[in-house]
């Protein structure tokens, strides 16, 4: 079974555990993409819908979802985002797709995390793939001067601009082994807008597309 496969079928996975009537945030990339494609082909009355991208919500709209802003919709009862690595504790690096401020947002204002991924994913320690990090634009360099001091590698994503018009760093060669710590301590660096690891908020649920189906992890 191809990588593909294994994402869209996480994606279903979520699907079956979404209850007609919810509110729903609906984060951002590859694996979101196939969950958006299956949620349009489920009449699930949604009350609300919130998405964490201008991608995403583009993906929604043309689907024929109605996207509400998270003002409006209060607090949400699940999210539902994929991740660059996660741990059997739940703990997630994310970011990849550049969304990461706005995924920690719906995050936290959700009842309950749902994280839909393949089993390439899925590591002992967070670290392997680059950490991203969300920067106020003038902050750039001396955020990655502090990251350097932290033990990473920052390497600006030349050209990319989040949605909320700020840069990304990715940390390389950063070992993640308590990320709840690195979180924090990174989190405290002026400049910084958001660090990719959802340690504080982790997800409540994990569900892992492999050759034998989809394994929950909780
Ligand atoms: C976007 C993210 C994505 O969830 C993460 O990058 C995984 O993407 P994909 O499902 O395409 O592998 O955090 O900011």
């Amino acid at each position: 079974m191809n990588q593909d496969d294994k994402k869209r079928q996480a994606a279903e996975a979520a699907i079956s555990q979404i209850e007609p009537g919810i509110s729903l945030g609906v984060g951002t990339g590859s694996t979101v993409n196939f969950f958006i494609d299956a949620l349009a082909g489920h009449a699930l009355n949604l009350t609300t819908v919130v998405s964490s991208s201008e991608a995403s919500t583009e993906k929604l709209q043309n689907l024929g979802v109605e996207v509400s802003d998270l003002a409006s919709a209060g607090d949400l009862d699940v999210y539902v985002d994929g991740a660059d690595e996660a741990t059997k504790h739940l703990h997630l690096i994310k970011g990849g797709g550049g969304a990461l401020t706005r995924e920690k947002i719906l995050a936290g204002a959700s009842r309950k995390f749902i994280c839909i991924i393949d089993d390439s994913k899925l590591m002992g320690i967070l670290g392997r793939f680059p950490l991203p990090v969300e920067v106020i634009p003038m902050a750039q360099s001396f955020v990655a001067r502090q990251l350097i001091k932290a033990g990473g590698q920052p390497i600006w994503r030349t050209g990319f601009v989040t949605d909320n018009g700020n840069h990304i760093l990715d940390v390389h060669n950063l070992s993640i082994p308590n990320p709840l710590e690195v979180e924090n301590r990174l989190n405290q660096i002026p400049g910084v807008v958001t660090v990719g690891i959802f340690a504080q908020r982790h997800a409540d649920v994990l569900l892992v597309g492999g050759d034998n189906g989809v394994r929950e992890m909780r």
